[in-house]
């Protein structure tokens, strides 16, 4: 079945069994594989990606469900890693093993996207689907808010 989408800008149309995971289909069809695969059972935030703006685990969600929606990935935020959410990642020496960071990464642009000044309330909340087994929980928190100091121009 034909499936067509924006794909970070891009109109993108996969020809796949309507039920594949949009992971999958990312992955495997599309080769973007800056999002990643956890648990595969939308428990541990590793395959984060926006569709309409809003995050999503693209490992439970069936390709056809997105349909002319708009899809965006970690290598839509920017060609350079210059957008103010990775710039603070780097300069907070966020990531570990880094698995699990495209999907911080996509939810904490989501949380700002919504809230430019996120209370630490409001980021553990936000980032509470998003597992790290390396435990970077707390350079993430001040990625966020050094991100949020980067958009307004800090
Ligand atoms: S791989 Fe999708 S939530 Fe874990
Ligand atoms: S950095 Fe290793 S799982 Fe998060």
């Amino acid at each position: 079945m034909a499936v067509t989408f924006t794909l970070n800008g891009k109109a993108t149309t996969v020809n796949v069994d309507p039920q594949m995971p949009l992971l999958w289909v990312l992955r495997d069809t599309l080769n973007m594989t800056g999002t990643k695969f956890g648990c595969g059972m939308a428990l541990c935030g590793a395959c984060t990606v926006h569709i309409d703006g809003e995050t999503a685990r693209s490992c439970i969600t069936p390709v056809s469900s997105v349909e002319g929606k708009k899809i965006t990935t970690i290598e839509g935020l920017s060609a350079d890693g210059s957008h103010p959410v990775q710039k603070a990642w780097i300069e907070e020496d966020v990531p570990q093993c880094g698995y699990c960071q495209s999907g911080q990464i996509m939810s904490a642009v989501a949380l700002l996207a919504k809230k430019s000044r996120p209370t630490d309330a409001d980021i553990d909340d936000a980032m509470n689907g998003n597992l790290c087994r390396c435990g970077t929980y707390q350079r993430i928190r001040k990625a966020i808010h050094r991100a949020a100091s980067l958009q307004a121009g800090g």
